[in-house]
């Protein structure tokens, strides 16, 4: 597996590995891999000639006072990790190889897609994921692109964006790996006390809870006024567990819906906080 820094070394390595007359999947990450990370490099590996991963703490996706200088870092780890998943390439850029002194070039999908869940607590966060994954996606040139559903407003996002610019790229959306107790993968796991890491387990409990009642047959189980106060006072129950957001929305959109109704998908989405961690999961239900 080969580490490498810059682009112009990136499309060196292209030349020699004959990328031309291969397919190419690529994995964007910022890093601290886990088994979530590590799913959607198997994936790459299983579907694609070669698979090249990028480690890049991207500044522009966090907002003044969030966790960019603290967020976790262990590249010499990550790089072992990838090598046995199955990556060829690492890719990790220095903040300048991706912004230039000047750059100035954003790329921004606007509406209701970016403005809600997320959107609302980190209103800048999503323009720099798309400004990254842009230009990511323009130094790789993959046929195939990987992002999990545990991030399932940025996939949603992702690929809206895919969509209206045209790009030439496949995404594909990997399930959530989940720790033996259900909590999802995060590389923000590692803030939690051992006693958060504890009640952490409330965001798949009250999820899963909703899913239950959804697949019940009782009159209101598809009300989403309903499951969604089912999901909060799951997570209202553990005491050092804060509620950002607790929302059904479309699968799709992430419209307003009043009920889910056959052969539409749903998208219950929470973010909790406890002390120093931020974390995220949802449930697409659907009949
Ligand atoms: P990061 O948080 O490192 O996540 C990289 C990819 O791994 C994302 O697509 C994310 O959804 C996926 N992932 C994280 N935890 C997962 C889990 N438990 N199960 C399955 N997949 C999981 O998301 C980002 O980085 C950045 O925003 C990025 C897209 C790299 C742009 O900077």
């Amino acid at each position: 597996m080969s580490i490498i820094k810059t682009t112009a070394d990136l499309q060196d390595w292209f030349q020699q590995a004959d990328r031309r007359n291969k397919t190419l999947g690529f994995v964007p990450t910022m890093g601290y891999l886990h088994e979530g990370h590590l799913s959607l490099i198997r994936a790459a590996k299983d579907q694609n000639d070669l698979v090249a991963v990028s480690i890049f703490v991207n500044p522009t996706q966090f907002a003044p006072g969030e966790d960019y200088e603290s967020y976790p870092r262990d590249t010499d780890r990550d790089y072992q990790l990838a090598m046995e998943a199955g990556a060829d390439v690492v890719f990790v850029p220095a903040v300048e190889e991706i912004y230039p002194p000047g750059a100035s070039t954003e790329v921004t999908v606007t509406g209701g897609i970016t403005r809600k869940l997320c959107g609302i607590s980190r209103p800048t966060h999503f323009q720099g994921v798309t400004r990254v994954v842009n230009i990511l996606f323009n130094i790789m040139q993959p046929n195939r692109a990987y992002f999990g559903q545990k991030d399932a407003q940025q996939s949603l996002i992702i690929k809206k964006m895919v969509r209206e610019l045209h790009l030439p790229v496949e995404i594909v959306v990997c399930p959530i790996v989940r720790e033996a107790d259900g909590l999802a993968m995060s590389s923000r796991n590692v803030y939690l006390t051992p006693e958060e890491r504890q009640q952490a387990v409330c965001l798949n409990n009250a999820l899963q809870k909703a899913e239950s009642y959804f697949k019940s047959d009782t009159p209101d189980h598809a009300v989403i006024d309903k499951l969604r106060s089912i999901i909060k006072r799951e997570i209202e129950s553990h005491p050092l567990a804060c509620i950002d957001y607790c929302e059904i929305f479309d699968g799709e959109t992430l419209e307003d819906i009043d009920e889910i109704l056959p052969g539409k998908n749903a998208l219950a989405a929470v973010a909790v906080k406890f002390s120093k961690a931020r974390l995220l999961d949802n449930r697409v239900l659907s009949i």
